[in-house]
């Protein structure tokens, strides 16, 4: 009943990849930690002065230095789905009564075997409203100055120079696959077509600044 998505081709070749598993599939590497992360995201019409918005879409600073999605470990003995609200709630200040992440907005898992990880993605849609509510959150969260340096909004448009943007965002570094995560997300809820995708990806390997 969780099945495994399809990932447009672009996203199989193009960037440093890592094969989705099912979810039982996962459940193999029986000693390996679980953690869960998500892109939270809400659809937003118009454009600012750079280009078509499309949608707010969160990431944040970890503090590693990489960009990366709110979750973290599930602890021993915790559910995934509730591991992953906690998670969400001491890193964004996340609203478990508002809107609870719940298995049906999971997207994939991936294993990090050099960790002995087992991570879950999801995807969580909210409105523009309660996006921007929880934007005002991030410097008050517990783990803000801790795990947390910022929250930010990730461009999705590509300037006339073919670079700025996207491109250039997707030239930061994150953390293990969240930038293919990033990439998958777009797709799976249609922000973002294969073809443009692929353009992006092409662009951001190619810059010149
Ligand atoms: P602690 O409470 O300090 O343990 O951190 P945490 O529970 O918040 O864990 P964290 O979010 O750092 O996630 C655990 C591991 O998952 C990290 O060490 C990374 O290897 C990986 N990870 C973290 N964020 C992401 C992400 O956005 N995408 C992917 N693919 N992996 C991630
Ligand atoms: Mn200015
Ligand atoms: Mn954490
Ligand atoms: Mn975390
Ligand atoms: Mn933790
Ligand atoms: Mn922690």
């Amino acid at each position: 009943n969780l099945p495994v998505p399809q990932i447009p081709k672009c996203l199989q070749i193009r960037t440093v990849t890592k094969r989705l598993l099912s979810y039982a599939e996962a459940k193999r590497f029986s000693t390996y930690r679980h953690a869960g992360h998500a892109c939270v995201w809400a659809p937003q019409e118009g454009s600012s002065s750079f280009g078509e918005l499309r949608a707010a879409v969160m990431m944040h600073l970890r503090f590693d230095g990489t960009f990366g999605f709110p979750g973290g470990l599930v602890k021993s003995g915790e559910d995934i789905v509730d591991g992953l609200n906690r998670e969400m709630n001491e890193e964004i200040g996340w609203s478990l009564s508002e809107h609870p992440i719940t298995w049906a907005d999971y997207y994939s898992t991936q294993v990090e075997h050099s960790k002995h990880l087992i991570l879950h993605f999801f995807i969580k849609e909210i409105t523009l409203n309660q996006f921007i509510t929880l934007e005002r959150k991030c410097p008050t969260v517990p783990e803000y100055g801790n795990e947390v340096f910022g929250t930010v909004r990730v461009p999705l448009y590509t300037m006339q120079n073919m670079y700025s943007g996207l491109p250039a965002f997707l030239n930061n570094r994150f953390v293990g696959t969240a930038k293919q995560q990033l990439l998958l997300a777009m797709y799976h809820v249609k922000i973002m077509t294969e073809a443009e995708i692929n353009d992006v990806i092409y662009r951001s390997n190619n810059l010149k600044l």
